[in-house]
């Protein structure tokens, strides 16, 4: 159990608690923070925050790595450790994932391995890191040929959200984390839904308090359904909806698409594929593309040039892949998931290559 604190000034909240060794379950007040960041994030917060950690009595590092995916790597993982190891970082320690998904998967898997296992903080600063991230205790990096291929669980001491920080977040960053609070209200919660429906002019012109509703809201489904499935052997898989051909689509494109942009298209391909087979109206399936396309998100794969071959190859690598089948998880209705207890199901495989074959030659059927 651990507390996700959102909101405005949330960072200062995060260096008294340290500070009075009041996070979560710590044992002590620690005597050494590492704070972890991408170039970017290091340099618009990163420093600012160990400053204030020093002046609260704290010996705090700051340890940054070049921004993107292709940073989530076990070589950064590597280079963070041999810094680690320089700054005599030992058990008493607590790690900091000062940044956005990237920073929270790869610190946070530093922190599982490290000493066989650290405390860790999540401080997200970009909106998927704050409503999907740095909730759940995912942690991990990256194999050249699949997404997400080598992690663990490690459940962070507590989360520190400061929204603040989204306003600095660039705006194709902003859309991509709002695919992921759809992808939420369209599998699991047809209200938060309907509010992302409501609210879009507000969430695009990023006004605040629509932003903070937003990651509230997104961030309480998120660990509603983490509490329940800590170890993604049921309920948590149904946040994997447009994942399982969004992953395989950031893979073959060599991660060139933003990982929320390409579970847009997946979560489009992904209606398709319960449409065609019969679970679920294309009624809701178009409601949810119209709000992907309101919310300038991508639906399609025009702008990007793929092989049909390398995004089935890259399908057939996903981890929820059992017996050489590829597992998806489909809606049955806004807010609804078809398969009853099952959650995850097989798709005919042809059925799964016509519908990619056809987003990727631009074919689009009626709607
Ligand atoms: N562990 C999980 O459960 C889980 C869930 C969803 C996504 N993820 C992972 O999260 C990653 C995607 O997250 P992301 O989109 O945050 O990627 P990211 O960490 O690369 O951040 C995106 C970009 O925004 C910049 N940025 C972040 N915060 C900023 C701020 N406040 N101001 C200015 N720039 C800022 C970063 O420097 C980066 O360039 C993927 O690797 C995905 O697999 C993990």
């Amino acid at each position: 159990v651990y507390r996700v604190l959102v909101g405005a000034g949330a960072l200062g909240r995060l260096v008294d608690d340290l500070a009075r060794g009041r996070v979560g379950s710590l044992p002590h007040r620690p005597v050494h923070a590492a704070v972890v960041s991408d170039s970017m994030v290091a340099a618009l917060y990163g420093r600012r925050l160990t400053e204030a950690l020093s002046r609260a009595g704290l010996r705090s590092d700051l340890l940054v790595f070049p921004r993107g995916e292709s940073s989530k790597t076990r070589e950064t993982k590597a280079r963070l450790e041999d810094r680690l190891l320089r700054l005599g970082f030992g058990r008493d320690g607590v790690i900091v994932a000062l940044g956005g998904g990237v920073t929270g998967d790869l610190a946070g898997f530093l922190a599982a391995t490290w000493h066989r296992g650290v405390p860790l903080i999540q401080a997200p600063t970009s909106l998927i890191a704050m409503l999907d991230a740095s909730i759940g205790g995912k942690v991990g990096v990256d194999h050249p040929l699949a997404k997400n291929l080598i992690g663990a669980f490690h459940p962070p001491l507590a989360v520190y959200a400061d929204t603040t920080t989204l306003e600095t977040l660039p705006g194709p960053e902003f859309r991509a984390g709002l695919a992921e609070a759809v992808k939420c209200g369209a599998m699991v919660d047809a209200a938060l839904f309907a509010s992302i429906e409501r609210d879009r002019a507000a969430l695009l012109q990023r006004e605040p308090g629509a932003v903070l509703r937003l990651v509230l809201a997104a961030a309480r489904v998120k660990a509603g359904i983490v509490s329940l499935d800590e170890r993604e052997s049921g309920r948590r898989l149904l946040l994997n909806f447009g994942h399982t051909i969004g992953h395989a689509i950031e893979a073959a494109s060599g991660y060139r698409l933003r990982h929320g942009e390409a579970v847009s298209i997946g979560m489009v391909l992904e209606s398709r594929i319960a449409v065609r087979m019969g679970l679920f109206g294309q009624a809701g399936a178009s409601r949810i593309e119209r709000l992907l396309s309101a919310l300038r998100l991508p639906t399609r794969l025009s702008r990007i040039s793929l092989s049909v071959g390398s995004i089935l190859t890259a399908a057939g690598r996903d981890k929820k892949a059992r017996a050489g089948r590829t597992l998806f998880v489909l809606p049955s209705g806004i807010g609804r998931h078809a398969g009853g207890r099952r959650f995850s199901f097989p798709v005919p495989a042809d059925l799964l290559r016509r519908v990619v074959s056809e987003a990727v030659s631009g074919y689009a059927p009626r709607r």
